[in-house]
């Protein structure tokens, strides 16, 4: 025997360069504590089903526990000779306790059920820091909104100047969307929960009367999987997954490029704090907001995890195939990308400073408010379709002239339309158009504030 997992019908072991392939190690012995959390509610089960002797129970308990002392310690590692992290504990745990003990552990399960319970906790597990580093950016978000409720700025479409809005209520656009990925993390776990693969063995079950919901519970599931070929088979998990954190990736660089470009000096609306931000090796005077640009570049990749995992997985036939290894890396890394990432971004966020002077004087310009005079206009019992004309030629005026709506005369308003009476100016300012869009959801101070407390609310829920 060479110590593998297999040997009965092998007559060589197996040529180093299919070990240098088949080796997983390096980046699944990550999961040890949950392999080991899983052989230990295997052992129970075993146990439970008459199939290993208390004194072999107790030994097989003390074995897994003092190799989780050791990897907390750090000193417990694989040998170059292991294939996978599954293998590895299995040759550490003879070690331990002896072969004949430890090698009673394996019967009832495969490293295809084995992998893939261990996987989901593995995930569950992340998921939830995942979920608080992204409320936490939403709390952020929502402090900034807060304490800016009276600032107005130009709110785009097409990045043209559209219409004014709080920027209280562009933040809160950014919160939104992340609040909701969370809420996926959420549905996510739910769904992983329900479907501990352990139980499966390699595909079609297992014949030792053990118990899978019992395992389940134990390794904090609610209930095991319903098909073995599917407990072992599926990794829809990892790509939901890795859908999630793509779009966390893709929602925070949203927020990144405005970020970025408003750190311009032509926008100039932001300034960035010393320590959020870099300077430059040869041109002394710059300032760059790396952080941003690294959460917009860090989206990209993990948008390429979620589509190489499901090129991978893309006509792969049932049940467990080897490729199925090739689903751990991408979303380590995805874990990995987000858990360094969100921290430093939402202390980016935190200690931004706006200019406000310059977000309100720019807020009514480019004819932002030709919207408030065809609305003010149908107030006054126009139709909006002649309203839409009659602001259109008031900013085509102001173009020729070179001046913006507010400077237009009482005379000037009057010859492009008879209805335009001086009485059209009480809109003709910025805060008059964030006052009046008071609709629910609409950039009304009032409004946004209303907004801000159910923001609140939902984040209170988490
Ligand atoms: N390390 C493998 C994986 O991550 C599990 C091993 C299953 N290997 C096997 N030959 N059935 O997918």
């Amino acid at each position: 025997n060479t110590g593998k997992l297999w040997g009965g019908r092998f007559e060589g072991g197996p040529s180093p360069e299919l070990e240098a392939l088949s080796r997983s190690t390096h980046f699944d012995w990550r999961l040890t504590p949950y392999d080991l959390a899983g052989s230990r509610a295997h052992a129970n089960v075993l146990h439970a089903a008459g199939l290993l002797t208390d004194d072999d129970h107790a030994e097989l308990h003390r074995g897994l526990d003092t190799l989780g002392e050791r990897y907390a310690a750090g000193t417990l590692l694989p040998d170059p000779s292991d294939e996978d992290v599954h293998g590895a504990l299995e040759r550490l745990l003879l070690e331990e306790v002896g072969a004949d003990t430890g090698g009673r552990l394996r019967a009832g399960r495969s490293r295809n059920d084995q992998v893939a319970t261990l996987f989901k906790a593995f995930l569950r597990d992340h998921a939830r820091v995942v979920a608080a580093q992204v409320l936490d950016l939403v709390e952020v978000l929502a402090t900034q909104a807060r304490g800016h409720l009276d600032v107005i700025m130009p709110g785009r479409t097409h990045l043209q100047h559209a219409q004014p809005v709080l920027l209280a209520h562009h933040l809160l656009a950014h919160a939104w969307p992340l609040l909701r990925d969370v809420e996926r993390l959420r549905d996510w776990d739910a769904r992983v929960a329900a479907d501990s693969p352990y139980g499966s063995g390699a595909l079609a079950g297992q014949s030792l009367g053990l118990d899978p919901t019992a395992v389940a519970r134990e390794l904090g599931f609610t209930g095991s999987s319903a098909n073995s070929i599917d407990g072992t088979a599926a990794r829809d998990f990892v790509a939901e997954f890795a859908f999630v954190t793509a779009m966390i990736g893709v929602d925070v660089s949203r927020l990144a490029e405005e970020v970025i470009l408003w750190s311009t000096r032509e926008f100039d609306f932001v300034k960035l704090h010393d320590s959020w931000s870099t300077g430059s090796s040869i041109m002394p005077q710059k300032k760059n907001p790396d952080i941003a640009e690294l959460a917009r570049g860090k989206a990209g990749r993990l948008v390429g995890n979620l589509t190489g995992l499901l090129a991978t997985l893309k006509a792969l036939p049932l049940a467990y195939n080897r490729d199925l290894q090739e689903d751990k890396e991408p979303v380590f890394d995805s874990v990995d990308t987000l858990e360094v990432l969100l921290p430093a971004f939402s202390g980016m966020v935190a200690t931004l400073t706006f200019n406000t002077a310059r977000m309100a004087d720019l807020a009514p310009q480019g004819f932002s408010l030709a919207t408030d005079v065809a609305e003010w206009l149908v107030r006054e019992g126009t139709p909006f379709r002649v309203a839409h004309e009659v602001a259109g030629a008031c900013v085509r005026r102001c173009e020729e002239l070179g001046i913006e709506l507010a400077d237009l005369t009482d005379d000037q308003f009057a010859e492009i339309s008879p209805q335009l009476t001086p009485a059209v100016r009480d809109v003709l300012t910025a805060e008059g158009s964030v006052a009046s869009r008071n609709g629910r959801g609409g950039t009304a101070p009032q409004r946004v504030r209303e907004q801000l407390d159910e923001l609140g609310g939902v984040v209170a829920a988490h």
